[in-house]
Formats: structure tokens, C-alpha cells, sequence
């Protein structure tokens, strides 16, 4: 039997993607190893949303190189955002690579595994959505449903939508049939993926349109999905039913991931982001009023070409306003073939990284005092196994998306109870409750 290893970067999308060419591996009978050592197919899912994405993967590379110098019969195989971004040059920069392909082309692998081809092999279309794939799945209780592929934004800093295409939907009927066969695999949280997702169903064939709302009424309404989840809706496309969606789902979770990029109208329009500072803060003022105790988290970039000190600070203003559960912050990186990249006014590294104290400093300590409300409340945990930390304990997500860590007995994937005891701005710790199990689980 054939034995392969896979190293995955980047976002959830890569990570199903990833399940997507597990399932398929498989099913041509090769198994999965832990070592790469041990491993006849070396392959990589890649990303290059910073460089920083760039440089991780290329110091795993030259470890391919060394195994494949060890053994000319492995096979060396790149697939995913990095991939496609460089297309052809890969075989320049690395001889040792047999096979490339695109996020689009996952399914071209067993193509290229298949045949008696010798050569080295790329594969770089926008064709296919890997979905006839059968997925392997990390958990057994959590899935992910990719409901659209690529992106129609224009982002000014962004790679991914040269390295994903164009956004493409798929038919609501096919997602809702994926839904329930997760379901009845025990899947009990699942999560839509898209890069836009709230942009969901508007290039369907006339007929067959439903909305992004719509959809989660669909999927809120199979049987067995306690948790329903999705990343990432984008500010300009948030409309009210999404937000209503979330008060009248039962399944749908009180967290809303609303990426903010930077708190400066000026800067949010050299980022082609379409939204200003102000419609921002009526998104959030929607989502205060119809969910209130709903959890906004939210993705920020710092040091982009031309931001100055003072636009710097009304992003901290923002974030100081909203008070987010918690945020994903990153230092701008200049992507290949991107308008920002280009911009005049790149910022040096030491004011760059100065800011990022600050934004950071400013999120932890809102997100810190956010997360004292749930001191003293009883919340549903989805269980996911042991703790990190300290195996006696277990760890779990609440429906806010927050993890904890508790005391207590449960199975993963059990929804239980826990009783909060303290909160620190990433998780909550407490016991499992007195009567753990759940009415209605
Ligand atoms: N489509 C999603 C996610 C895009 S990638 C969305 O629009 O929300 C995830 C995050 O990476 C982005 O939200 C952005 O904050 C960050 N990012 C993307 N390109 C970047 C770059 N060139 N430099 C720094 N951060 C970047
Ligand atoms: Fe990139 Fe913008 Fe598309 Fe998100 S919405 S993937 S940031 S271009
Ligand atoms: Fe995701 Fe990285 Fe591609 S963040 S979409 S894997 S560039």
C-alpha cells in the first residue's frame, strides 16, 4: 500500500480542500502517514495570503527535497494558493516538484497519480469544485460545506482572487443534500465556507436564486444540525435577514465574524473594500439590536501603504466602540500582482510592528472585559475532547465560539452544560453543570 503525507497551510478552506484530497487518496487505496519520512507521495496544501504564509511553506519544502534526493521513486506534490499564484515557476524554483495544481484542481492529483506520466505535471485551471470528493473529516461531529468558490472583490492588498477565480455558487439543492448526509454521518455543527458568503446565490441561474439568508433557513431546517456556522460575510453585503437570521434560527450561532480591515474610510477605500467607517458601525449597531448578546469578531490589517498615525487611531477607535470578542490582526504584507503592493508609501517595519503592539494591546483588553459576561452563566458546549493544557480536563466551544475548559465527563461531540467560573479574553474555564444533560440534545 502507498503511503502519503500531507502538510496543510492557510485558511478553512484549505483545510476542506485538504479533506477533499484525503477522501480521494483513499479511495485510490493509499494511507496516511504521520511522518514524512515515511511517506511515498509528499504533498502540500499551500497559501499566500502573507509572506509570512510563503516562507513557512518554503522551509518545508527543502525537507521534500532532501526525501526525494533520499528516494528519486516519492512523489512531490503542491497544491493550493502558493501554487497557483506562481503557476509553472514552481518547477523552476523546485526540479524535485512532480505535480502542481491549483485550489480549482484537486481532483487532477489522482489524474496524475493514475497515469504513467514521468513528468513533471501543472494543473492550473478554474474547473472544478472538488464536491463528488468523499471528505475526510478531522471530526467527526464538526463539517464544513464549501457553499461558493472563489471571489469577486478587488481587494487591494488581497492574492485570493487570482488564486481562487471567480466566485462561482453552488445549487442551493446540492448543499442542502451535502448538509443531510453530514447529518446523518453525526455531524452536529456544520459550517458554510465562502469568501464572501452573504454574496451567496446572486450568479445562480435565474429560477433557482436563493439568498445567503435563504440558505440558512434551508440548512437550519435539516434534522440532526444543532450548530450552524459560517466565515466570512463581508460588511458591504451584510444585509438585515442575515442578522434577523440569527435571532430566529435555533440552530445558528450568536457569533457574526465581521471583517473590519482598518477603521479609516480613506484607507477602506484604497482598499477597495466598497464600505465606509460609518456603514461599518451600522452593521454592528443591526447586529446590537436584534442579537444582543451576539459575539462580533473580526480581522484587521495594520501598516497599509499610506496609513498614517491618525487613520492608524481610528481604527483603534473602532475597536475601542465595538469591543469585539476577539480579532484576528495582521501586519500589511505586499502580495505579488496586487494594486497595494504597488502603492507609494510603504510603511517600515518598526512602525508597522509599533502598531500592532497597540491594536493588539487595545483587543485583548476589550476582549478580555467582553468575555466577563459570561462569569456566572450556564453555557452549551459542544465537547471536542481532552484539554490542552491539562489532560484531566476537558475543552469545548460555546455557541459565542469561545473555547472553555471545564471539569466535568462527556463524550467528544456531546452538547453539555458548563457553569462559568472565570474568563480570560480567549477562553472560559468552569465545571460541568449540575444537571449536564441538555433538554433538547
Ligand atoms: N475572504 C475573507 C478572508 C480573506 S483572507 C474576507 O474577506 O474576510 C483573511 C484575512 O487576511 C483578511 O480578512 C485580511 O485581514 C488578511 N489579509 C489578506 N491579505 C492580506 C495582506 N496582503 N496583508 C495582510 N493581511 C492580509
Ligand atoms: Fe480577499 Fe477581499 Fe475577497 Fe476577502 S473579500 S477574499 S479580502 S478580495
Ligand atoms: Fe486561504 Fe491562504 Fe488561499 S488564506 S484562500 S489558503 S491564500
Amino acid at each position: 500500500m502507498k503511503r502519503y503525507h500531507l502538510t496543510t497551510f492557510g485558511c478553512q478552506m484549505n483545510e476542506h480542500d485538504s479533506e477533499r484530497m484525503k477522501g480521494m487518496l483513499d479511495s485510490l487505496g493509499y494511507a496516511e502517514v504521520e511522518r514524512r519520512d515515511d511517506a511515498d507521495l509528499i504533498l502540500f496544501n499551500t497559501c499566500s495570503i502573507r509572506e509570512s504564509a510563503d516562507n513557512r511553506f518554503v522551509g518545508h519544502l527543502g525537507e521534500a527535497k532532501r526525501l526525494k534526493a533520499e528516494d528519486p521513486e516519492r512523489v512531490v506534490g503542491v497544491g493550493g494558493c502558493w501554487s497557483q499564484s506562481v503557476k509553472e515557476k514552481v518547477f523552476e524554483r523546485f526540479p524535485f516538484v512532480d505535480v502542481a495544481f491549483g485550489p480549482g484542481q484537486i481532483p487532477k492529483l489522482a489524474e496524475f497519480l493514475t497515469s504513467d506520466s514521468l513528468t513533471a505535471q501543472g494543473y492550473f485551471e478554474f474547473e472544478s469544485f472538488p464536491g463528488h470528493l468523499p471528505p475526510k473529516r478531522a471530526r467527526a461531529f464538526q463539517g464544513w460545506v464549501q457553499i461558493s468558490v472563489g471571489c469577486n472583490c478587488v481587494c487591494s492588498y488581497c492574492i485570493v482572487p487570482s488564486t481562487r477565480g471567480r466566485e462561482v455558487s453552488r445549487p442551493a439543492g446540492d448543499l442542502v443534500a451535502e448538509v443531510e448526509r453530514l447529518a446523518a454521518d453525526g455531524v452536529r455543527e456544520v459550517t458554510l465556507l465562502g469568501q464572501n458568503v452573504n454574496a451567496y446565490g446572486r450568479d445562480l441561474p435565474r429560477g433557482s436564486k436563493v439568498t445567503f439568508a435563504e440558505l440558512l433557513g434551508m440548512v437550519d431546517a435539516v434534522e440532526g444540525v444543532e450548530r450552524l456556522r459560517y466565515t466570512s460575510p463581508h460588511p458591504k453585503d451584510m444585509r438585515e435577514d442575515v442578522v434577523r437570521a440569527h435571532a430566529e434560527l435555533s440552530s445558528l450561532c450568536e457569533h457574526i465574524h465581521l471583517p473590519l480591515q482598518s477603521g479609516s474610510t480613506r484607507v477602506l477605500k484604497a482598499m477597495r473594500r466598497t464600505y465606509d467607517r460609518g456603514r461599518y458601525l451600522d452593521r454592528v449597531a443591526l447586529i446590537r439590536e436584534l442579537v444582543p448578546d451576539c459575539a462580533i469578531t473580526t480581522d484587521i490589517i495594520v501598516g497599509f501603504p499610506g496609513e498614517t498615525e491618525a487613520e492608524f487611531e481610528e481604527t483603534l477607535e473602532v475597536v475601542e466602540e465595538v469591543r469585539y470578542d476577539s480579532a484576528f490582526t495582521f501586519v500589511f504584507s505586499p502580495r505579488r500582482g496586487t494594486e497595494a503592493a504597488d502603492l507609494p508609501d510603504q510603511l517600515s517595519h518598526p512602525v508597522k510592528r509599533e502598531r500592532m503592539e497597540r491594536l493588539v494591546e487595545a483587543v485583548q483588553r476589550r476582549a478580555h472585559e467582553r468575555s466577563q459576561r459570561f462569569v456566572g452563566r450556564t453555557v452549551e458546549v459542544l465537547v471536542e475532547g481532552p484539554s490542552r493544557t491539562d489532560a484531566s480536563r476537558l475543552r469545548g466551544r460555546t455557541r459565542h465560539n469561545k473555547a472553555v475548559n471545564f471539569e466535568g465527563a462527556a463524550e467528544p461531540g456531546e452538547l453539555t452544560l458548563v457553569d462559568v467560573a472565570s474568563a480570560t479574553s480567549q477562553t472560559l474555564a468552569g465545571v460541568q453543570h449540575a444537571g449536564r444533560t441538555l433538554a433538547a440534545a
